[in-house]
């Protein structure tokens, strides 16, 4: 049985205030759901704290691929391990078209991140012109191929990972519920028979009012959630689904 789990990434949002606010409102969190939220790098610390007695884990949105050393501006893996975070987000594919990161820097930042026992949630997905052109699959296959190379077929199934179509994302254009899990079956048949218990995430445009048709899915094991989770009751009501 796979467990859930149900991300919310706050992106570039937020102020310490509404962060404060925001903490507040978040569910409980049920026994059989994971539940993590990636705040701005600066806003972690603040809800590692408002959460210390919390289950629901705390990630950052990006990490570098270096260890340490002259890198102006990165934050490296152990850093985050070492205030408490417990997972990363690896190849969003905001950072992949806005800050150009390749597959092998997605890649690389994929190692970085499991070296230091963080959980990646490696992101993957095609654009709209993709789609179009029939693209889709291979693109995925090359994207996660790409991490599988490099960090290794078990390392990639211990992660988590999330499929994005890039025109869902922030856009209210859902993918269907068939649309995501043919994706879905297509990475876990990559992944053979390791990826069994490797969590899937769907991410796009996930509100309360779409996220049970998706979540029913057999190979949609939870979601990757943007805009909806800056709104907790919001947010609340798709780890209801989950
Ligand atoms: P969205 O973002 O839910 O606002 O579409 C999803 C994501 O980028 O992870």
């Amino acid at each position: 049985m796979r467990r859930p789990l149900v991300a919310g990434n706050w992106k570039m949002h937020g102020s310490r205030e509404s962060v404060a606010a925001l903490v507040a409102g978040l569910p409980q969190v049920r026994l059989e759901v994971d539940v993590a939220v990636f705040p701005p790098y600066v806003y972690i610390p603040q809800v590692l704290e408002a959460l210390a007695d919390s289950a629901i884990g705390v990630g950052a949105q990006n990490v570098s691929e270096q260890r340490q050393g002259a890198y102006t501006g990165e934050i490296a893996a152990d850093m985050l391990r070492d205030i408490g975070c417990r997972y990363v987000i690896v190849g969003h594919s905001e950072r992949r078209s806005l800050y150009g990161e390749s597959d092998q820097q997605v890649a690389d930042k994929f190692i970085a991140a499991g070296t230091e026992g963080l959980i990646p949630i490696l992101c993957v997905g095609e654009t709209l012109v993709q789609r179009e052109q029939g693209e889709t699959l291979a693109v995925i296959a090359r994207q996660l191929d790409a991490v599988i190379a490099a960090a290794g077929l078990e390392a990639v199934c211990a992660a988590v990972i999330a499929y994005e179509p890039v025109w869902a994302i922030g856009t209210g254009k859902t993918a269907t519920a068939e649309q995501a899990q043919q994706v879905h079956w297509a990475i876990r048949q990559r992944l053979g028979a390791t990826g069994e218990n490797t969590r899937l995430l769907y991410g796009g445009s996930v509100k309360a009012a779409n996220a049970a048709e998706l979540f029913a899915q057999p190979d949609i094991d939870g979601a990757l959630v943007g805009g909806a989770s800056l709104d907790s009751a919001e947010f609340g009501e798709i780890c209801k689904l989950a």
